[in-house]
């Protein structure tokens, strides 16, 4: 790293620099090639879930534009696509049977991008879980675990010779309290037991799914597990009872999922705020040994950050949990925490920029671990976007938002993390879950109606911070 006053910010040869995308966000084919159904078709088909009843049905086509668009990420020169696979396309009811054409279509994905030269980055579960284990209970069922590591054991062998850094689950605080206590993703229940249970299977998940990357690839393969690491300050650092507010956020959004797979263990004041929705009985013995794989690197996604104090009964309630307001929270064991609105300027999430909250999160994460490498899995924000009448995207404050972000992930290097690499969320607009299409992430457009793919300002931009490794101006 090196920046010298009013030069621009420069990063190593080594950093790389990638995109990110997620199957049911961009493939569509849900029901082509023996693919079996997820719990996002489910949910997107129940009327009133996703904001006018988008699905992923055919999202950005990527599954029948795969040439395409590894051409232009080929274009845009980058060194490797972050994505994922979608279980129900592999192991079509998530247990028995693999489908053999789900698994040819990632090998040809593979190999194209390895032709290309870019380094395949994948996460095995990026939330789209079959139907028929949400029906046998899903992540707040055990069993959902076990199956889990024999389709993990499947993909590794499969594609075991071509792909080296595994990445097991992304964001499990969304696959848990978002789908099992706010209930505003899939599958949409709300019982916050259920959603701690979930908590444990995901990381009993990840543990064995670990294990696998381990036993099969040994020292060759890279383990990474993807977190959505909170940034949750004290709205005033000198009031005890809104230090223990941040506390609590930070408890179970954050080392509720790093410790078991860092430190073998829980977090005792997490289970303590809990204690009266849950007595935790679904850890068994043996459980956190599973679970405590440490990492090769981190993943952050990192978006914005959060204020909270001790909720004040008489003032009104906000949700600022990053995914959308819901009337039962995502925060099971802090419902005395009250998230305050954060000041702009915001995304067309609602959620603030801030990108000192980056650097914040990774020299934190470096001084808690030392030897962890960390690479941000995700970055990037939504937009209103406009087409000129030229057919141009002149998407000022994408940019501006990413140009902030990685000078932040910058500043976090020369103060010691040792971040490796930075994926811009999206390659592509796509499926904004409970958003539908009605939020854009992607650097190039989509256009749904003829599936044209429009380079944005921000996907020229980001072609020459990857050609330069710099900052451009
Ligand atoms: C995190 C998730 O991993 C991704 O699927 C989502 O689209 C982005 N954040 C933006 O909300």
């Amino acid at each position: 790293m090196t920046t010298t006053p009013g030069q621009a910010r420069s990063f190593p040869d080594s950093f790389v620099w990638g995109a990110a995308t997620a199957s049911y966000q961009i493939e569509g084919a849900t029901t082509e090639d023996g693919r079996g159904p997820c719990i996002w078709d489910t949910f997107s088909a129940t009327p009133g879930k996703v904001l006018d009843g988008h699905s992923g049905a055919v999202a950005a086509d990527h599954y029948h534009r795969t040439a395409q668009d590894i051409a232009m990420m080929t274009e845009l020169g980058l060194d490797a696509y972050r994505f994922s696979l979608a279980w129900p396309r592999i192991q079509p009811t998530g247990a028995g049977e693999f489908n053999a054409e789900g698994l040819a279509f990632y090998d040809r994905l593979i190999d194209d991008l390895l032709a290309a030269g870019i380094d395949p980055v994948v996460t095995m579960y990026h939330w789209d879980l079959p139907q028929p284990l949400e029906d046998a209970g899903g992540w707040p069922a055990r069993d959902t675990a076990l199956r889990f590591a024999d389709y993990a054991q499947k993909v590794v062998e499969s594609y075991r010779d071509r792909v080296k850094v595994w990445t097991t689950l992304n964001e499990p605080w969304c696959s848990s309290y978002l789908g099992y206590a706010s209930g505003v993703h899939a599958p949409g229940r709300q019982d916050a037991a259920d959603a701690l249970a979930a908590v444990h299977h995901l990381n009993l998940a990840h543990g064995l799914a670990g294990r696998v990357v381990r036993d099969v690839l040994g020292e060759a393969g890279t383990l990474s597990l993807t977190l959505n690491l909170h940034v949750a300050r004290p709205d005033d650092p000198s009031k005890p009872e809104d230090v223990d507010a941040a506390r609590k956020i930070d408890g179970l959004a954050n080392r509720v999922f790093l410790q078991p797979v860092l430190d073998g263990r829980y977090p005792a004041d997490v289970i303590e705020d809990t204690s009266h929705l849950s007595d935790w009985s679904f850890v068994r013995d043996g459980d956190l040994v599973t679970t405590h794989t440490g990492l090769d690197v981190l993943g952050v996604n990192f978006y914005s950050t959060q204020r909270v104090r001790r909720y004040v009964p008489d003032h009104e309630r906000t949700m600022a949990d990053g995914h959308g307001a819901s009337a039962a929270s995502a925060w099971v064991g802090a419902d005395d925490v009250e998230f305050l609105p954060q000041p702009g300027p915001h995304t067309a999430m609602g959620w603030n920029i801030d990108p000192s909250g980056m650097t914040e999160l990774l020299t934190g994460l470096s001084r808690t671990y030392p030897d962890l490498p960390l690479m941000v899995t995700e970055n990037g924000a939504a937009f209103a976007d406009e087409v000129t009448a030229a057919g141009r995207v002149h998407d000022a404050e994408r940019v501006s938002y990413v140009a902030r972000h990685v000078d932040a992930v910058g500043q976090a290097m020369d103060a010691g993390a040792d971040v490796r690499g930075y994926f811009v969320w999206s390659l592509m607009d796509n499926f904004e879950w409970a958003y539908g299409y009605h939020r854009r992430f992607g650097i190039v457009r989509i256009d749904y109606e003829t599936q044209e793919r429009i380079w944005k300002d921000s996907a020229y931009w980001y072609r020459e911070l990857v050609r330069t490794h710099q900052i451009p101006a």
